[in-house]
């Protein structure tokens, strides 16, 4: 007789064990997270003849032998084109052969369809991709592809059973494999419903193993849960080589792709799409996006030039100051971190002499991009000051750099080449540090060195 199920509680936050629920996980410190689980009835040191399972090939089955660097095949390494651009950026320059990608997202924020785009482009290049569902039937992803114009050849497998799809994959060789999604996708060997944390590590440990010897790359789509991180335990992040979130407001039509962790590339480039009847397409010229429109724009706004990644971007704030009713004033930031509002609020009061004391603040960051770069701060304060004031910003002007405590105006990073973005699209007036200004400067750019923000509003407003 086989031993009686374990039961373990595990959080799902950081996936640690616990014998007992509790209502705050130790490991973490996070309340409410322990769910329970029945732990795995595989005997975890039972040699598994865990190559024949997955198709590998490198190797003796259950013998580890060390090989020198020299004579790890290489062949396959050359990065892979996914036939979109922005998502090659993204990722580093393309899809690397035998990773593994995590894709992120709230629902309907267009994951299926990126990663729908992404095989029929691989399949029309010659390259097999077996694009797994386990959220929709094959009548829903025909729909999709035929709104979408392609993806009519793509392999399709509408499975939930990571024993089944392993097989399947086994057989098949695809170069690339998408599981849509991690949290529809459950082994046998646990217990428990597909998305508790241990179905979601351990299929994502098997997809991995699966990558690794493989050599195909496996793309996994995570949902995102309310708190913005991806449902199940962090160490599904910790397993994958790439995560890349695809964010963007609800309403508006345009999309960030962002990786916030790549084992291969830079984590600071974003993608920007636009999402169309069509699918989703790359947009090149992201910084229209993010501006409003220039010609009679109200108080209250201010444009500043950030660097995403490599990328320089311009973005508009719009802050809007108003009086407040009883009570505590409402502080809201959208796109902007509300601590280093209130720490910006702050420093208007005492050293530019800007109260909010009586008044409700609104801040937000045009087009659905998170503003995360210091250099947008004189922006916001400037958009701030503008609101309260009532008197709109000069229409050709970009604020860039960081305030600090004392009100003073610190230099950035590469500010020519945001100003090179910022004289494209035809602003002619830059204000910024003093020590930031570059030695060179675009024809007709005029550059206001500012030591203070004070110094700022006395240029502006006076
Ligand atoms: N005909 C259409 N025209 C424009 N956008 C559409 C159309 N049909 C669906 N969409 C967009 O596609 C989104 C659904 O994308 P999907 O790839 O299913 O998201 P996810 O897989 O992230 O849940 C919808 O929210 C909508 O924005
Ligand atoms: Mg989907």
């Amino acid at each position: 007789m086989p031993p009686r199920a374990k039961t373990v509680y595990r959080c799902t936050e950081c996936g640690a064990d616990h014998p007992k629920w509790a209502g705050r996980c130790d490991a973490c410190g996070e309340w409410n997270t322990l769910a329970e689980e029945v732990a795995a009835r595989a005997q975890r040191s039972a040699p598994r003849a865990r190559g024949a399972a997955t198709g590998a090939t490198i190797g003796a089955v259950g013998v580890a032998a060390p090989v020198r660097l020299r004579d790890v095949r290489s062949a396959r390494t050359a990065r892979l084109s996914s036939g979109i651009t922005e998502l090659d950026f993204v990722l580093g320059g393309g899809i690397v052969p035998g990773s593994m990608v995590l894709v992120g997202g709230e629902p309907g924020i267009g994951k299926s369809t990126l990663l729908l785009q992404v095989a029929a482009s691989l399949t029309a290049a010659g390259t097999d991709v077996l694009y797994v569902s386990g959220e929709e039937s094959p009548l829903q992803i025909k729909l999709r592809a035929e709104r979408l114009g392609q993806g009519d050849q793509v392999q399709l497998l509408c499975e939930t059973s990571l024993e089944q799809i392993l097989d399947v994959a086994g057989q098949a060789r695809p170069a690339v494999m998408v599981i849509d999604s991690i949290q529809t996708t459950a082994t046998e060997e646990l217990e428990g419903a597909p998305g508790n944390v241990g179905q979601v590590r351990e299929c994502a440990a098997r997809l991995m193993r699966f990558a690794k010897s493989t050599g195909a790359t496996v793309i996994v789509v995570g949902h995102v849960t309310k708190g913005g991180g991806i449902a199940g335990p962090k160490t599904l992040e910790h397993i994958v080589d790439t995560v890349l979130y695809f964010e963007g407001e609800g309403t508006g039509d345009h999309r960030i792709l962002r990786a916030t962790k790549n084992r291969f590339g830079s984590v600071d480039e974003i993608g920007v799409f636009h999402m169309s009847a069509d699918g989703l397409l790359g947009v090149g010229n992201p910084s229209a996006l993010f501006l409003g429109d220039r010609e009679g724009r109200a108080s209250g706004s201010a444009i500043t030039a950030l660097l995403e990644g490599t990328r320089p971007v311009l973005v508009e704030v719009q802050a809007l100051a108003a009086k407040a009713g009883f009570g505590t004033p409402q502080r809201v930031a959208t796109g902007f971190d509300g601590r280093r509002l209130a720490l910006l609020l702050a420093v208007l009061d005492k050293r530019a002499g800007l109260s909010f004391a009586q008044l409700d603040v609104f801040l937000n960051v045009v087009g659905g991009l998170r503003m995360q770069e210091p250099a947008g701060d004189l922006a916001v304060a400037a958009a701030l000051a503008s609101s309260v004031y009532d008197r709109a910003l000069p229409s050709d002007a970009v604020f860039i750099g960081e305030v600090g405590l004392g009100g003073e105006v610190r230099p950035v990073s590469q500010a020519e080449r945001r100003l090179a973005e910022a004289a494209q699209l035809g602003f002619r007036t830059v204000y910024l540090s003093e020590r930031a200004r570059p030695k060179r400067t675009q024809e007709g750019m005029r550059v206001v060195g500012v030591g203070s923000l004070e110094r700022l509003f006395q240029e502006l407003f006076r």
